[in-house]
C-alpha cells in the first residue's frame, strides 16, 4: 500500500523530501538514485545542496540516473534536462561526473541509447531510490496515458497536455518550441527501483493524485501502477492532496496536517 505524507505547503514538502533522501543516503553512502526534473523538484534540490554544504550528506559515492531527456535538444541547450540537473544539483555537490547518467536526446541510434541505459542501470545493481514527479495527466517520467505497464526505456511522444504544461513559460516560452519527443525510462524500469518517492504540489495535481491513489491501476493514468509497488511513498502538499477521500482506504497516511473527510 502506498504511504502518504501530507505537508502544509511546497516548502515544507521540499524539506520533508530532502530529509527522506538524506536518511537513505546516510544508511547507504553508495546509493543509486533515480532523479526527476521539473518545477516540483527545484526546491528539493536546493535543500539537498544546503544539506551537502552543511556537511550533513555526501555524494562522492552516489550514482544517479535521470528519468528522461527531450529528443533533439543538445545537452547544453538551456531547456535540456542535463542543463537543468547541473544548474539545480550536480554543479553544487561532489558527485563525480562519471557517476552521473543522463539519456542523450541527440543520439543517432535511440534504440541503442535506451538499451545501453538499461544495461548501465542493471550494471550498478539497480536503482535504490527513484524520485518522481507526476504530470497533471498522471504521467510518470514521460510515460503518458496509454503507456504500458511493461514498458522500458524508449523513445516516446509527449501528449498535448504535457507539451502545454511545459510550454507555459516556466521552462519553454510557449508550446510551439517544446520538443514533441523524448527518451524516457519505461514504467517497468521505474517499477524495478527498490523504493519510490513521488512528490506533488499544487491543486493542478490533485485530480491526478486522487486517481493514482484511489482508482484501480490502469494505463489511463500511469502513476496508478505505483499502487502495486512494494515500497512507494507519496509526499504531497495540502493542495495536491485536497481531493483525497480518506473514507476509501486505498493508501496509508503516515503523517499529515489535515485531509478532507
Ligand atoms: P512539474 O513536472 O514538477 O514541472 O510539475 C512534473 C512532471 O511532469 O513529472
Amino acid at each position: 500500500m502506498i504511504k502518504v505524507i501530507i505537508t502544509p505547503d511546497a516548502h515544507t514538502l521540499a524539506i520533508a523530501a530532502s530529509q527522506f533522501i538524506a536518511g537513505r543516503l546516510l544508511r547507504r553512502p553508495n546509493l543509486v538514485l533515480g532523479l526527476a526534473t521539473g518545477g516540483t523538484v527545484i526546491d528539493l534540490y536546493s535543500e539537498l545542496v544546503r544539506r551537502y554544504k552543511a556537511g550533513e550528506i555526501d555524494f562522492n559515492h552516489v550514482t544517479t540516473f535521470n528519468l528522461d531527456e527531450y529528443v533533439g535538444l543538445p545537452p547544453y541547450h538551456p531547456q535540456s534536462y542535463q542543463t537543468f540537473m547541473f544548474k539545480h544539483l550536480f554543479s553544487h555537490i561532489n558527485i563525480p561526473r562519471s557517476h552521473i547518467h543522463l539519456l542523450n536526446g541527440m543520439a543517432q541510434d535511440t534504440k541503442r541509447e535506451c538499451r545501453d541505459y538499461e544495461t548501465a542501470i542493471a550494471a550498478t545493481g539497480g536503482i535504490d531510490l527513484q524520485i518522481l514527479g507526476i504530470g497533471r495527466n498522471g504521467h510518470i517520467a514521460f510515460n503518458e496515458p496509454g503507456a504500458k505497464r511493461n514498458s522500458r526505456t524508449r523513445k516516446v511522444r509527449l501528449s498535448d497536455d504535457t507539451i502545454a504544461a511545459n510550454g507555459d513559460g516556466r521552462f519553454f516560452k510557449n508550446s510551439n518550441v517544446v520538443p514533441h519527443e523524448a527518451l524516457s525510462m519505461g514504467i517497468e524500469t521505474i517499477m524495478e527501483a527498490r523504493e519510490i518517492l513521488l512528490l506533488a504540489t499544487g491543486s493542478g495535481k490533485s485530480l491526478a493524485i486522487k486517481r493514482a491513489l484511489q482508482e484501480p491501476p490502469s494505463d489511463d493514468l500511469p502513476a496508478s501502477f505505483l499502487q502495486t509497488h512494494p515500497a512507494c511513498t507519496f509526499i504531497l502538499d495540502r493542495e495536491a492532496s485536497s481531493l483525497l477521500n480518506n473514507q476509501q482506504v486505498t493508501f496509508e497516511i503516515i503523517s499529515h496536517e489535515r485531509i478532507r473527510a
